[in-house]
């Protein structure tokens, strides 16, 4: 082991420093950045520069020595402090450990004593490098009105996003997505949020219901007295924990905004926020957005889906896009035979009918969201003018007197 530790080293006086000082020139993998008696001085540079480890001596009154190490120990926690020391007697060791020094060097230094106390300092130092925890893309596919395709959306979505994926049914009370996979699960999301503060790869996958080798679903508790329990920080930690494990997690919130969904929500990388063309969802999305603007999330986290979208419903998209204020970046076709043959098979459409148009533009959708870029969107939906725009027309006539007011 070569791995190189930088050290600063504080004498009682000059003549205890220089003694150290030689003494570390045995060991290769010392760099001494520092040292000397100016207690201050040094104290001021260990906090800085952050090495890997301190030595500060000891004299006949150990107070100003101890005191140093006390603080240090919470200022450069990262520091590993080596208290060293002529005749210590075990009360003075004792309290140098008590105040923060991992180690104890007593002086003069032995070559043999300072490699074994180097040893564990590299140790400490290679549990201290960090390994940054990987980071799943978190998607909520979210409507703020029910019955508009979430759950067929999100199940669909997971199913072709090409990566190890979680589908999360935040349904808490009520979730069905067992039914749009046509599994039967035995733990829920429950059970990992009182599992929570060890809940690892293992533990995660002993909690999940495999679909395939690439989707797996968190399912909603069976019992509606299990999911009272779950608060919001229960749901923050285990979808933390499930980015971790997982290179997407799919969420399938609630249609509201309560405390839970918007822990979600906050969390999650990108919201889909799914319409359907009628005036009670256009109006609801319009409140979704209102809302989301309130709480500060940036418009790019936000993607708008329609979805049952035909060609017989007479509407001016441009309307819609400009009475939102945020493009449509999809149109899932309506196709209510396809849809249900899909879920009452328990397959999502992208695998079991992957040519069908609602899975193609699903697909499309999932490959914009996975970094392909905006997909150019297949069919382009026909502008009409009819009925609609009167409605558009006053609620941006009704919008814009109340800019006024
Ligand atoms: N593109 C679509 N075309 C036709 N029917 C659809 C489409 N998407 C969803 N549906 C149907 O709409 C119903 C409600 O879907 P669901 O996903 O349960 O809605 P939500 O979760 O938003 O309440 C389901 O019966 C589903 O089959
Ligand atoms: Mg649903």
């Amino acid at each position: 082991m070569t791995q190189p530790l930088s050290i600063i080293v504080l004498g009682t006086d000059l003549n205890t420093f220089k003694e150290v000082r030689t003494a570390l020139t045995s060991d290769t993998r010392v760099q001494l950045l520092a040292g000397g008696d100016d207690a201050e001085q040094l104290y001021g540079e260990i906090v800085r520069l952050k090495p890997s480890a301190a030595i500060i001596t000891i004299g006949a009154n150990p107070e100003p020595a101890i005191k140093l190490i006390k603080n240090l120990s919470s200022e450069a926690p990262k520091t590993a402090i080596i208290s060293a020391a002529r005749n210590a007697s075990s009360d003075v060791l004792l309290q140098s450990l008590r105040a923060g020094a991992r180690e104890f060097l007593p002086l003069p230094i032995r070559a043999e004593e300072l490699k074994t106390v180097l040893d564990r300092i590299g140790e400490f130092c290679n549990a201290q490098v960090e390994t940054p925890k990987k980071k799943g893309r978190m998607i909520a596919v979210f409507s703020s009105k029910g019955g508009c395709g979430t759950s067929f959306l999100a199940t669909n979505i997971a199913g072709c996003l090409g990566a190890r994926t979680a589908l999360v049914d935040l349904n808490l009370q009520a979730g069905d997505l067992p039914l749009f996979l046509g599994v039967d699960p035995k733990y829920s999301f429950a059970d990992m949020a009182e599992k929570r503060d060890r809940l690892d790869d293992a533990l995660i996958k002993s909690f999940i219901t495999p679909y395939s080798s690439t989707l797996s679903l968190v399912a909603a508790p069976r019992e509606a007295d299990s999911a009272d329990e779950i608060e919001p920080e229960h749901v923050f930690d285990v979808l933390q924990k499930l980015r971790e494990s997982y290179d997407y997690v799919v969420l399938d919130p609630q249609h509201t905004f309560d405390s839970i969904t918007l822990a979600a929500l906050d969390q999650s990388d990108e919201v889909i926020l799914v319409l359907t063309l009628d005036i009670p969802a256009i109006r609801s999305t319009q409140r979704a957005l209102e809302i989301f603007d309130r709480l500060g999330y940036p418009r790019k986290k936000v993607r708008i889906v329609v979805n049952r979208w035909s060609k017989m419903i007479d509407l001016d998209l441009r309307q819609v896009e400009k009475f939102l204020g945020e493009p449509v970046i999809g149109f899932v076709p309506s196709d209510y035979q396809t849809a249900v043959t899909s879920i009452n098979l328990g397959r999502p459409l992208v695998h079991s009918d992957p040519n069908s148009k609602i899975a193609l533009e699903i697909r499309r959708i999932a490959r914009t969201l996975t970094g392909g870029g905006p997909m150019p969107i297949m069919e382009e939906p026909k502008t009409k003018k009819t009925l609609w725009n009167t409605f558009f027309k006053r609620e941006l006539e009704f919008q814009a007197s109340m800019e006024k007011v």
